[in-house]
């Protein structure tokens, strides 16, 4: 099996941006296979600096991209990023990209709605990207989504908007919103469609077509496996499956498609958004991580909130996720800190747990059990070696492989795409 996938293992932001880039010059094709724009990926290459948030990475390598079936998809911010990397001296043309035609659409209405809903809900926020991504996903199971091929066809598209307004314009009226008029947006997707459909297809084909020439194909995933919809921290999750076995359904092909699983995790831990997170630091350590971990959300430039590594939350990642190795990223920012805790398991109103179960109470009331290692005082950044890191480094990081068991198979020490240690080409094995 020639194929890689790559998954968050925590809540997201686990710097996967460059993971994929760098092996995305490995692969002949990187595939979206979930989400949409609320993710972002940062890609440092020279001294260009690409910020995606729908486009596969693999573009900035020049390989094709597809976006998948299982992406929803916002054509306002795909064609103003195509706009944008375009200025930056990339080239995304249907040439390289290519979109699911049986693809969701994500519409202004669902980004309304989006907000509207979390301005509802007051202090118990899900703090969403605001995107729409949720309301395009409730559409696509509601099997009244527009979707990428209806463009193609101005009648159908007529006759979907008239049920999809009238779900719609109830709820946001009923929330105290604007509703949505039926022509405008019509006549918006109609001027919108000359510009989408030459990158529509049935991506799936293609894929079959790949997978009989043994090309090797890159599923790029987005968010991480403790927002994923069933296994993450409901509700405060995001609506899609975020796990590895979705790069199969969210593409077109087959239960086999993943290949091999490869799990991004930061060597400590942050969140965007509401929910729980046990190893959550209020105090000048917290404070630290995020400063020296420029810890602000790629997509909404919020804060993020930072705690030391969850070795539980990741070995469940592990297992649910179907992560066979770990990429490490952001060891750098450790170096210095005179001691580092790692959570080893939780106590939930005084009993003992390996794991976070999925009662939202329970995981609110989550204890981390901590187990206290010795930090280093030489520096990590940059290492490209083994040998480069200093001996504390290496046993946290094998502390970690031991906790979350999996093997820590690659580790990021800089933002700059050349600087990461590998143990296991992914491709290779
Ligand atoms: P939604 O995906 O916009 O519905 O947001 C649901 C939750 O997922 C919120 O807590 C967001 O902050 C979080 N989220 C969505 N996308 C990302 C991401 O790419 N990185 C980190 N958190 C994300």
């Amino acid at each position: 099996m020639a194929n890689v996938t790559i998954i968050g293992a925590q809540w997201g932001d686990e710097g996967k941006g460059k993971v994929v880039d760098w092996l995305a010059s490995r692969a002949d094709i990187v595939v979206r296979f979930q989400g949409g724009h609320n993710a972002g990926h940062t890609l440092v290459v020279g001294n260009q600096t690409y910020k995606l948030s729908l486009l596969p990475s693999g573009v900035v390598n020049g390989k094709l991209g597809i976006i998948g079936n299982g992406v929803v998809v916002d054509p306002h911010a795909l064609l103003a990023e195509i706009e944008r990397v375009s200025a930056q001296g990339l080239k995304v043309t249907p040439e390289t990209l290519r979109i699911a035609e049986n693809a969701p659409l994500i519409l202004p209405l669902h980004a309304a709605l989006d907000s509207a809903r979390e301005a509802a809900r007051g202090d118990r926020k899900i703090g969403t990207t605001g995107r729409g991504i949720g309301p395009a996903y409730e559409d696509k199971v509601a099997r009244r989504a527009i979707r990428v091929c209806d463009l193609a066809e101005p009648d159908t598209l007529a006759a979907k908007l008239d049920e999809l307004l009238l779900h719609h314009n109830t709820l946001l009226a009923g929330l105290g919103a604007a509703t949505f008029d039926k022509d405008s947006l019509l006549a918006e997707l109609l001027r919108l469609a000359p510009r989408l459909l030459p990158y529509a297809e049935p991506v799936w084909e293609r894929l079959a077509q790949a997978k009989a020439k043994g090309k090797k194909i890159l599923f790029e995933g987005a968010q991480a496996v403790m927002l994923d919809v069933d296994h993450g921290t409901y509700p405060f999750v995001t609506s899609s499956n975020t796990v590895a076995s979705t790069a199969g359904s969210g593409s077109g092909m087959g239960p086999d498609a993943a290949g091999r699983v490869l799990g991004i995790a930061k060597a400590y831990c942050t969140r965007v958004g509401a929910g729980p997170f046990p190893t959550e630091l209020d105090d000048e350590t917290g404070r630290l991580l995020g400063e020296r971990g420029h810890e602000f959300g790629t997509v909404t430039g919020r804060k993020r909130r930072c705690g030391w590594f969850d070795a539980a939350l990741v070995r469940q990642a592990v297992k649910v996720g179907g992560i066979q190795g770990l990429a490490l990223t952001k060891l750098d920012v450790l170096d210095g800190f005179k001691e580092l805790k790692l959570c080893t398991g939780y106590t939930i109103n005084g009993e003992a747990y390996s794991y976070l179960p999925a009662a939202m109470g329970a995981q609110a009331r989550a204890r981390p059990v901590y187990e206290s290692l010795e930090g280093w005082s030489g520096s990590t950044r940059g290492a490209r070696s083994w040998a480069d890191l200093p001996a504390a480094a290496i046993k946290y990081v094998k502390r970690i492989e031991e906790l979350v068991e999996a093997p820590v198979t690659l580790l990021s020490t800089s933002p700059e795409r050349d600087d990461t240690i590998l143990m296991q080409d992914p491709f290779a094995s």
